[in-house]
């Protein structure tokens, strides 16, 4: 397999999704907050509409078995980072996830055009993907409880040809708890004091210009961009007055995703693919 060479400017196009089946002990996923339970049913609902909905925008779905063993299985964000033709299969900044990569890694060789996979090779480096933020110019990470300074360090050597720039993220789970794309050079920020931080540490140390979409939540900030669509979290989730906000200013098709009980758990409507761009691996 080999690479293409990246210009520095890669468009944010999918044509493939990984996913991954919600096992029962979803219902005892990691969470900063465990005041509400979660509803394995609806969940596993809500996963099919996700599934069906990536698949309306065109995307190949490629669903990867749960495994009982891992209650947090369906955030296969955190186990991959995908730019172009090469995937970086991480080590999970929580130990409860860190045997979740080998699925993952399987499924990566196992496309029709494999991307070239990088491992994390210095054992104290830890890299959740939710913490990695791909501009399409550069790349924006957090500096989590989850993804440490030599995470950060990995991901630079792994794909030299863009910027890396970390940010501190202390209260939040990861920087795309309240940082997404939500169209081609447009970034949905949060509302709370750490999503105002970051918002101002990315104005003022991104190296390529942005339009920003401010919502005065941080849940309402994460949105999923697939091609020209919008994935949102509906009004009910998030707040009519952030849905109109988004509906204003994004550019691409809004589509409402139901992802409650995701939430719950800390999840986002980024957490649950890692989506790769076969157009972008040459065969
Ligand atoms: N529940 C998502 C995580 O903590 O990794």
């Amino acid at each position: 397999m080999q690479g293409v060479a990246y210009s520095g400017i890669m468009a944010l196009r999918s044509t493939t999704a990984i996913v991954r089946n919600i096992p029962n002990v979803f219902v005892e996923a990691l969470r900063l907050d465990g005041s509400q339970a979660v509803v394995l049913e609806k969940a596993k609902q809500q996963f099919n509409n996700y599934i069906e909905t990536l698949e309306q925008c065109g995307v190949k779905v490629v669903s990867l078995p749960s495994d009982e063993r891992f209650p947090d299985c369906p955030f296969v964000e955190d186990v991959a980072v995908v730019i172009g033709a090469r995937a970086l299969v991480t080590r999970p900044g929580h130990p409860s996830r860190r045997g979740e990569m080998t699925v993952m890694r399987e499924a990566l060789k196992s496309l029709q055009k494999a991307p070239q996979i990088y491992e994390m090779e210095d054992p104290e480096a830890f890299v959740d993907g939710g913490d990695v933020l791909f501009t399409g110019r550069e790349i924006f990470v957090g500096q989590s409880s989850r993804t440490n300074q030599k995470g950060v360090q990995c991901l630079a050597k792994t794909f030299p040809e863009f910027s890396v720039t970390p940010f501190p993220i202390r209260s939040s789970l990861h920087l795309k708890s309240l940082a997404t794309m939500c169209g081609d050079d447009m970034i949905a920020v949060g509302g709370d004091q750490e999503a105002a931080e970051t918002l101002k540490s990315m104005k003022s140390q991104a190296k390529f210009k942005y339009n920003y979409v401010q919502l005065d939540s941080n849940s309402a900030a994460n949105v999923l961009l697939v091609n020209d669509n919008v994935f949102v979290k509906p009004g009910e989730e998030i707040g009519h007055h952030n849905y109109d906000i988004l509906k204003k200013h994004v550019k691409g098709r809004i589509i409402d995703v139901p992802f409650s009980e995701f939430y719950k758990v800390d999840g986002c409507l980024t957490c649950c693919s890692v989506l790769i761009n076969q157009e972008a691996v040459s065969g």
